[in-house]
């Protein structure tokens, strides 16, 4: 299965000479690294005590574009995988990446429905729940091991090229 895949037309192209195969993919990627966490860390701060002109009911407005840039994330992350799928699902960097990004992903989720459910409350009190301060505890923890990891397995990339 990983051999016909390796072999395709598709996985083919990613890893050829052409511009729109590894370097957009990975282009694509980091984009898409840049706003999910991006995006997750602004709304870690604010519930920390930064940028206390904005309002914390503003801020699940920006979990619509974090849900947009996953899919941007899925797609690329796959093209990319695709140019050596047998190392991939060997390598235990990308392994621990990719469970990263399911659990992360499950857990941004909560995140999100909890700030939907408590930010009018914490807006009237000034004060953010416990429960908001433990998903950015989670959050910072949960993400930064997926930039980690993620890097990893792109070092590791190097190494296999040897
Ligand atoms: C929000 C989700 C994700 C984040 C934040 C993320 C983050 C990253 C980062 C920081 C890198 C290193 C890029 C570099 O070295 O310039 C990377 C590489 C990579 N990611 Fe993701 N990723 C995500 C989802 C995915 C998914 C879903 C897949 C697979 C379907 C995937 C597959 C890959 C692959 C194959 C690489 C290339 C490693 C290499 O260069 O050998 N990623 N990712």
């Amino acid at each position: 299965m990983l051999e016909y895949l390796e072999n395709s037309a598709f996985s083919e192209w990613a890893r050829g000479e052409s511009l729109w195969g590894w370097p957009f993919a990975l282009t694509v990627h980091a984009w898409g690294t840049a706003i999910v966490v991006g995006f997750i860390l602004i709304i870690n701060l604010r519930l920390l005590g930064f940028f206390r002109t904005i309002p914390f009911t503003s801020l699940t407005r920006l979990f619509p574009v974090v849900w947009i840039a996953v899919v941007f994330q899925f797609l690329s992350g796959f093209t990319l995988w695709m140019t050596k799928p047998s190392k991939y699902v060997t390598d235990g960097a990308f392994l621990i990446k990719f469970t990263l990004v399911g659990t992360g992903l499950v857990l941004t989720w909560y995140y999100f429905n909890t700030m939907h459910r408590e930010t009018p409350e914490w807006e009237a009190s000034g004060a953010v729940s416990r429960r908001g301060y433990k998903f950015v505890a989670a959050s910072i923890f949960w993400w930064s091991g997926v930039l980690v990891a993620g890097r990893l397995t792109a070092y590791l990339g190097q190494l296999y090229a040897q």
